[in-house]
């Protein structure tokens, strides 16, 4: 062999390892140390369970022989000794809460963690090294249900790991809720932020305060498209949960490792409340109603005794409902008019010898605090909390950018970071003129991989107040649980390996060969996800009057691009796309990607301006 054959002998067998390799074993979000064997565990009749005397455990292999049974029609028993052909969860002493160590070797599969957290996150990682029929919710004949011999050892990088769900601009069902727990806990993720409350709806059952869903929870219609459209359905829109509701989806995400984190706005976004109980404003408008439209109100709640014992209430069935041991009180976009043209507002101020209405929210905050540390709680909120003095044990959410997270961490208290820029999944993922109407931004899947939740600007010591990250998916723009699921996935997939994965562990590349074999579990799951990760990004440069340079891009690996500047569609014998081209001012770029002869992604099209 010349050398050059002899190169691409040892480059082509070199790929087909790494391909073998890359199908084997392939999970979202990437474990900390994965080291492959020979061999395969394979499931059958007789594969029995074997797990401590205890109810989490129990639970956690039930999910397993649930699944078993559903997507195999294998049942898997309940062995009383521990013997060959069975999955051990072993309990061991000395491993982190939600830490496990997952051998599986051809006679059995051994599930190792101190707490039954880190045994339903080694059944997640199970799940992924098998099949990705095991996800279906329907059985699937003609499986061979092995597992690849294996050792992982995992533990994630942060403790907070969170999803949160808007339903209060549109309003998600109990069953939604609980496929949306389930995507959650099925990426290691632990936290359903449930925001509950808004100027367009309240939406959970206050016993004291029946009008709060009564009436709060409908408004009389819903505006059509962007927020200054001026254009309304006529329709009237509500829904809630009952506090029955409530607990059965507690205990359901209870049961998933999954803490529901319940957000009850204030000082802000309280026109729903307010339109129930006008007496808890400043009282500067004749009538009160839920809002129609999206955006930030003025009416908010006003600083007085009344509006205090109102919250207090209020807060306190929330905290018989919610085991969480925090709890949000949003605090965001609280507009100051209402302040300020309040005699009430203007008085406690002096008295108080707050300087201005910031520090008015600060006193809010601080004496909402004050009663949820009395319960044995902890506040969160949104940046805003930070205005006029962060109240001394609060807990902060940055979205605004990294700015908030940073004040919080440089002032010791812990922050979670979702700043809109990166982590708002109601933002735009694909190209805005071929995508649905959305939050105006673009956020495509690079942009929330790459985003490092640790700002630099930080010393070590204040970097560990940084507890972990949240994906956010505001409902202005998005009605149906299938829309939910085309914004927030992959999006969400990148967020959760942010939050698992270490950061040597965290690759791109890596990634996205990964994401392709996550589809399929996904596809299994009847999860509608955006598939824009197959479309070319067309980038026109800004240059020349007469001519432009083109680059085009795909996430996809192994695709190839092909395009067309003549306005038809590119099939697999149209230009390949190989380095940057000229186009002219008549000229409009069409560009589609191929795995051979068949396209996988859509077209998309970008003209000369
Ligand atoms: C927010 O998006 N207003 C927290
Ligand atoms: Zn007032």
């Amino acid at each position: 062999m010349n050398s050059e054959r002899k190169v691409f002998v040892t480059f082509y067998w070199l790929c087909v390892v790494c391909l073998a390799y890359a199908q084997q074993i392939n999970i979202i979000p990437q474990p900390l140390k994965i080291t492959e064997q020979k061999g395969v565990f394979e499931f059958n009749n007789r594969t029995g369970l074997y797990f401590p005397n205890d109810e989490d455990y129990k639970r956690i292999a039930g999910f397993l022989a649930n699944s078993f049974q559903q997507a195999a029609g294998i049942s898997m028993e309940t062995a009383s000794k521990l013997s060959s052909n069975c999955v051990y969860f072993k309990k061991v002493r000395g491993m982190g809460l939600e830490a496990y160590k997952l051998e599986v070797k051809p006679n059995r599969i051994t599930i190792m963690s101190s707490y039954p957290n880190g045994a339903f996150y080694a059944l997640q990682t199970l799940y992924q090294l098998l099949p990705e029929y095991i996800y279906s919710p329907v059985k699937k004949g003609g499986i061979t249900w092995s597992v690849p011999c294996c050792e992982i050892e995992d533990t994630p990088r942060f403790s907070y790991r969170g999803m949160h769900l808007d339903v209060c601009s549109h309003f998600f069902d109990i069953d939604y809720i609980k496929r949306y727990i389930d995507l959650i806990a099925m990426h290691k993720q632990n936290v359903f932020h449930w925001h509950l409350t808004e100027d367009q709806g309240w939406r959970i059952e206050i016993k004291k305060y029946p009008e709060l869903t009564e009436k709060g929870s409908i408004r009389k219609e819903t505006i059509i498209g962007t927020l200054n459209s001026g254009v309304y359905d006529g329709t009237p829109y509500g829904g809630y949960y009952t506090q029955e509701q409530i607990r059965d989806i507690i205990k359901y995400a209870s049961d998933r490792f999954v803490t529901v984190l319940p957000e009850i706005e204030m000082p802000g976004h309280a026109l729903a409340a307010i339109s129930c109980y006008p007496e808890l404003s400043c009282g500067l408008e004749e009538k009160y109603e839920p809002a129609t439209r999206w955006g930030v109100f003025p009416q908010v709640y006003c600083p007085k005794e009344k509006t205090f014992a109102f919250l207090e209430d209020v807060l306190s069935e929330i905290f018989d409902l919610f085991p969480s041991p925090i709890i949000h009180i949003g605090g965001d976009e609280c507009p100051k008019q209402s302040w300020e043209k309040c005699l009430h507002c203007q008085v406690l101020m002096k008295r108080l010898g707050l300087k201005d209405e910031f520090e008015l929210q600060s006193y809010f905050i601080q004496r909402i605090e004050k009663f949820v540390n009395s319960k044995g709680r902890k506040i969160i909120g949104w940046d805003e909390i930070l205005q006029g003095g962060l109240a001394p044990n609060a807990m902060v959410m940055s979205w605004l950018g990294e700015e908030g997270g940073i004040k919080a961490a440089k002032q010791h208290h812990n922050a979670v970071m979702c700043p809109n820029q990166k982590y708002y999944l109601d933002y735009y993922q694909g190209d805005p003129s071929t995508e649905r109407l959305a939050m105006g931004h673009y956020v495509p899947l690079k942009e929330v991989y790459d985003y490092n939740p640790v700002p630099n600007k930080l010393t070590a010591d204040e970097k560990k107040y940084i507890m972990g990250v949240e994906g956010c998916v505001w409902t202005e723009y998005i009605t149906t649980p299938e829309h939910v699921e085309y914004m927030a996935y992959p999006r969400a997939l990148a967020i959760c390996e942010t939050a698992w994965s270490s950061v040597e562990n965290k690759n791109w590349d890596s990634f996205i060969h990964r994401l392709e074999k996550h589809f399929t579990r996904l596809d299994e799951k009847k999860v509608n996800y955006c598939r824009a990760f197959y479309d070319v990004n067309i980038e026109v440069g800004k240059d020349g009057t007469y001519s432009k340079v083109v680059s085009l891009s795909v996430d996809a690996p192994d695709v190839e691009i092909r395009y067309t500047t003549d306005g038809s569609d590119p099939v697999s014998s149209s230009p390949l796309y190989k380095i940057p081209f000229v186009i002219n001012p008549s000229e409009k770029v069409k560009a589609r990607s191929f795995r051979g002869l068949i396209w996988v992604g859509k077209v998309t099209s970008k003209g000369f301006n």
